[in-house]
């Protein structure tokens, strides 16, 4: 059957009047499946006005011209029209479905649970940061350290006896892994000249082993060189620095000590927080645990650190980091944090 040329201008009116009629209507009542299936209809492969343009060829020849511009004409109006129409409907539908949802995309994540922080790590991070609020500057230092850094610079020349006490793990000629952080005091003088404030956390090493010493354990240095430092100074920062550490005032007890690098020097040791000073197994019945020592900086330590002593003095000191966490967690036995039971570090949780 062919169709004339009014059949198709009528067939054409009537395609345009009902692509108006859907497109008038209220957004609220269609779906996007809708959409898409008038979409199909209207402009697909399959839409009559794809069947009109491939029927074009059983137009008499002279009629073909100017049917192909009508039929193209009204494509190009449907296409147009349809277009601003799925935009407006997207927007629409969009809206509707934010306006649905429930689901608060801005929430933080709830937290994952991956593990436990080991106490001794919670246990420095508790001791660095009061000092960092108190203006010392973070740094670290090698691991791996020459004898002059960890001794020498440190008025602990070779055969002095002081070097007995650090049960030191020797690597190739002249090097160490380091017993103490005091190693960082020499770096931080030499590499970064003076006035100083500085704290340092990190491993140090010693080839010992019971309740209260491990092989591989962490300390805790801090030093202030600058004009006219003297022992006052360093008695008020580790009063201060305690309080902050405990959230509450610990007694704490300097002892008369030794140190090669420090003169006067002194341990400090806190009241024991298993047993509070009445004596336990872990103080050794003394009530007290030791943390670590103390003092004003050796001059012979500044002068060879290129320091002029007459010009500066400084305060360091430096403790156990696993002692602190002993304390605070109240671990009778220091080993028990390195046999890697992981039911026994998780009690100590997340902080
Ligand atoms: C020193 O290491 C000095 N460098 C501390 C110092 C710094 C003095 C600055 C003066 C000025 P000592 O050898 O006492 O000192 O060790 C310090 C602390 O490290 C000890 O009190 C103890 O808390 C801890 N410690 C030492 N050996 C071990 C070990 N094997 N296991 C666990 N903790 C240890």
């Amino acid at each position: 059957m062919t169709t004339t040329l009014n059949e198709l201008k009528l067939l054409l009116d009537a395609e345009a009047l009902e692509l108006s009629g859907f497109c008038g209507q209220n957004f609220e009542n269609l779906t996007a499946r809708e959409v898409e299936a008038a979409r199909i209809r209207y402009c697909g492969k399959s839409s009559p006005l794809h069947g009109w343009l491939t029927s074009l060829k059983n137009f008499p020849a002279d009629e073909r011209k100017s049917t192909g511009a009508l039929i193209n004409q009204l494509k190009a109006k449907v296409e147009q029209q349809f277009e601003e129409f799925s935009s407006r409907f997207g927007t629409f539908d969009e809206d509707r479905k934010l306006a649905l949802e429930t689901e608060d995309l801005s929430l933080p994540l709830p937290q994952i649970h991956i593990g436990s922080r080991h106490p001794v790590a919670i246990a420095a991070r508790q001791l660095v940061l009061p000092l960092q609020k108190m203006g010392f500057e973070w740094i670290d230092g090698p691991e791996i350290e020459s004898d002059f850094f960890n001794f020498e610079a440190l008025n602990i020349p070779k055969e002095h006896p002081a070097r007995e006490m650090q049960d030191t793990f020797f690597l190739a000629s002249d090097w160490v892994l380091r017993t103490q952080t005091s190693s960082v005091q020499a770096h931080a003088m030499i590499e970064r000249g003076v006035p100083l404030r500085i704290v340092c956390a990190g491993y140090t090493y010693r080839n010992e082993y019971d309740m209260t010493h491990v092989p591989t354990f962490r300390q805790i240095e801090a030093l202030v060189i600058d004009k006219g430092i003297h022992f006052g100074h360093l008695r008020h920062t580790l009063s201060e620095f305690f309080k902050e550490v405990f959230g509450r005032p610990v007694p704490l007890r300097f002892r008369s000590s030794y140190f090669p690098f420090t003169e006067p020097s002194a341990e400090m040791d806190i009241q024991c927080q298993q047993c509070h000073g009445a004596g336990c197994r872990s103080c050794k019945n003394t009530g007290w645990l030791e943390l670590g020592g103390c003092g004003l900086v050796n001059k012979k330590v500044l002068k060879s650190c290129g320091v002029d002593p007459d010009v500066y003095s400084g305060f360091a000191f430096g403790m156990g980091v696993d002692r602190v966490a002993m304390s605070r967690f109240a671990v009778s036995d220091l080993r028990a944090l390195y046999e890697g039971d992981i039911s026994f570090l998780s009690e100590f949780g997340l902080t």
